[in-house]
Order: structure tokens, then sequence, then C-alpha cells
């Protein structure tokens, strides 16, 4: 579904929003939430109105380029008619599809992926390994700076006891049970031999292979044996996309309060987002995506690191 935004300099964004919503609500659908954010829906497609410090986000959607473009114009002219003290200019990206959307610009991922505590030779090495002995495979491994960013998060919350749903070749469980203590466990679950064989002597070169138990098989099952306890500190879900409910389910019951599940690729290279994006792992993800964000049980944030990590804290 091809979308296109627009970023309108106004120091009154809230108040145009208050009346494109107000206005508009008269013939169709139209809301708006406490922090100003407004959804315009019309018969050919939608547009999201952010207020920005400095002027007024449009972003505008629908299921072709021609509805795209019927929804910038019902808009803009709607726009420009309330502006009676101001001249405003009104200037449209191009529509792309949601999977051509960069998350981050290559150019700022590539410094911000230069700029976190380097990787050391281990994890290079790994890193090469896999891109020659999995191909294509290789880009399921997590990131160097997710990587880092995991260790970070294991070690800020004292975690002991830690489960890894999705090891491929074992980077992320390297990154993990670093920021464990010595007496520390990590339960990695894969299905892959294969892949997973891999790692072992990774994990020796980098001093945590007793602290990672592998577990080869289905992971709902490896979970589903886990004891009905809260004791678990932190838990990183990165396997097939399809399961995450349940993992997520069957995580979230065994955290203890303030431990941690981390959700990889939570935006789907930014499907999750387009509404047309319709296969089986787009639905699943999308709604446990709405799930999480109004789960009782954890406070949660969603950052665009990569491609989409989801955090949720158990309270
Ligand atoms: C994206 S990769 C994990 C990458 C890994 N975290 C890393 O950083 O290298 C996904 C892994 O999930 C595993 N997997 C797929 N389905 C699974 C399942 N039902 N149970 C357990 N693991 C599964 C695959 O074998 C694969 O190794």
């Amino acid at each position: 579904m091809p979308t296109s935004t627009a970023h309108v300099l106004t120091a009154r964004p809230d108040r145009y929003i208050k009346q494109l919503v107000a206005h508009m609500g008269h013939r169709t659908s139209t809301e708006i939430s406490g922090d100003g954010r407004g959804v315009i829906t019309l018969s050919r497609g939608r547009c999201v109105l952010v207020p920005l410090r400095d002027g007024l986000r449009m972003i505008a959607s629908a299921a072709d380029a021609e509805g795209v473009a019927a929804v910038q114009d019902v808009v803009a002219r709607h726009l420009l008619r309330f502006a009676t003290q101001e001249e405003l200019k009104v200037e449209w990206t191009e529509p792309v599809a949601a999977d051509a959307v960069h998350i981050v610009d290559p150019v700022v991922d590539d410094y911000v992926s230069t700029h976190c505590t380097p990787a050391d030779e281990v994890l290079q090495e790994l890193a090469v390994r896999t891109r020659e002995a999995t191909g294509d495979a290789s880009g399921m491994q997590v990131s160097h700076d997710e990587g880092a960013f995991l260790t970070m998060l294991v070690r800020m919350i004292g975690a002991r006891r830690a489960v890894e749903v999705g090891v491929f070749t074992g980077y992320s469980s390297i990154c993990i049970a670093r920021g464990l203590p010595e007496d520390g466990r990590l339960l990695a679950c894969d299905v892959s031999e294969e892949w997973t064989s891999i790692a072992r002597p990774y994990w020796e070169r980098a001093g945590v292979a007793d602290r990672i138990d592998l577990r080869i098989g289905p992971a709902v099952e490896t979970l589903r044996a886990l004891p009905d306890e809260r004791d678990l500190d932190f838990a990183f879900v990165d396997a097939d996309k399809i399961g995450y409910p349940v993992y997520y389910e069957e995580i979230v019951r065994r955290l203890r309060p303030g431990g941690l599940v981390v959700l990889d690729n939570v935006l789907l290279g930014a499907r999750v987002v387009d509404p047309a994006c319709q296969e089986e792992h787009h639905v699943a993800m999308r709604a446990l995506n709405d799930m999480i964000a109004a789960d009782p049980r954890v406070e949660s944030v969603m950052l665009p690191l990569r491609d989409g990590v989801t955090i949720a804290r158990r309270l």
C-alpha cells in the first residue's frame, strides 16, 4: 500500500489538526487522540496528522497511487483553506510501498553500528563464518549493535536466568551469555542441529559455553516444559514469526517482576505498517504488536533498531 508524507512548516499544527478533524468529521470518520494526533479515514484511503515542534506531518496512504493522490488533494485543500493567517506550503513525497521504506536510513544505520563498543575477534569471526557457511540465511544473524544492546540489557537488570528462542549460529547467544554472571544460565532453543553446530566452538572461545544449555526441538515444547514459576529474568525471541504470540505468552507468565522479554523483527521490514501485507506472519505480528502495547502485565517500548525491537518489562 503506497504511502506519501508531507512536512508542513507552521507554528500551529495542533490548531490545524483540530480544525481538519472537526470539519471533515461531518462527512467521514475522524479521530483525535489526547496527544493531538489526528486520523482522517476517507473512502479512498486515510491521512494521519502528527503535530511536531516546527510543523505538521501528514501521512497519506491508500490502496494505489491514485488513491494516495485523492487523499493528498482533499486534505491539502482543506488545510490551505483553514490557513487564513499564513501561507502554507504542502509538498508531498513520491508514494512508496512499505517494503521499500528504510526503517533507518542506511547512512545513519552504518554510523550507529560503528559507534558502539566494537565487536571482539570472536564475534567478528563468527559473523564471517556464518556468511560463508549459510549464504543468504546469514541475514538472520543479529547485527553487532543489536547484540551489544542485548548484552547491555542483560547486565543492566542483573539477569541470571535467560532464555533465547532462535539461536542460529549462536551470535546473539554469546551476546546474552556475556551479560550473565559466571553462574548464570541461558536456555537456548532452536530446531536446527546444522546451524547450531557452528555455534559451539565460538561459545567456547567466548568463554560462555558452560553458561549455555542448547535445546534442539520446537521452542514451544521447550518453553512449556519449564516450571510454571515467575523466575525468568530475561528472554530474547528471534525465531519463526508465526510462533511469536505463543512464545510471548509462555515467557511473560514466567518472567519475574522487572524481567524483560525482547522481541526481534517486530516491524517485518516495515510491512507491519501496511494493511495490504496480509501473509500469515504479517497478520500475527501486527496482532501481537497491538496486544503487547495494551498488555496490562507489562510496560513496553518498540525501537526502530534494525528490523524493530520490542522490549516488554514485566510488572
Ligand atoms: C533469525 S534466526 C536466529 C538468529 C540468532 N538470534 C542470531 O543472532 O544469530 C531464527 C532461528 O530460529 C530457528 N527456529 C525456527 N523455527 C523454530 C522453532 N519452531 N523453534 C525453535 N527454533 C526455531 C531457526 O532454526 C533459526 O536458527
